[in-house]
């Protein structure tokens, strides 16, 4: 009766690679899904938060300590820092999303 050792043991082996594959994937997906919105930031504050046209008045993000950002997005979200377009941008996060952006921009090299 090696049959009924073997096939639950190769699906168990099956089973247990499709979850460690599972998890990797998750961990990139998580990581495209934050670069995926901080790229909505990059029109008006550059690519990666990096802004190109020193003169243009945008506003850079890059190596901005992530402290300093999280508060900034919260400030604007809560109504207590006045803005033109921040106020109602960050309504569009929750806390959460706002904290890992605010990461993935404080990671950038300025
Ligand atoms: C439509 C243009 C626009 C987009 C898109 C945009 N911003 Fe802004 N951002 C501004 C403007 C303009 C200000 C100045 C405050 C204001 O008037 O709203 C600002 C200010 C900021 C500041 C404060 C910077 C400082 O030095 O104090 C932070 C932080 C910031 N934005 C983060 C973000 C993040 C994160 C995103 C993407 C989720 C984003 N912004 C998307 C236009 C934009």
């Amino acid at each position: 009766m090696r049959t009924r050792w073997t096939t639950p043991r190769l699906a168990a082996a099956l089973l247990a690679g499709g979850l460690t594959a599972g998890v990797a994937s998750a961990q990139d997906a998580s990581a495209l899904q934050v670069r995926s919105w901080a790229a909505t930031c990059a029109n008006c504050h550059g690519t990666d938060g990096k802004s190109v046209a020193l003169d243009s008045g945008l506003l850079g993000l890059a190596g901005l300590d992530k402290a300093y950002i999280v508060d900034q997005l919260n400030a604007f979200r809560d109504g207590k820092r006045p803005a033109t377009v921040m106020h109602q941008l960050t309504k569009g996060y929750t806390p959460q999303q706002l904290d890992a952006i605010a990461g993935y921009f404080a990671a950038q090299k300025k």
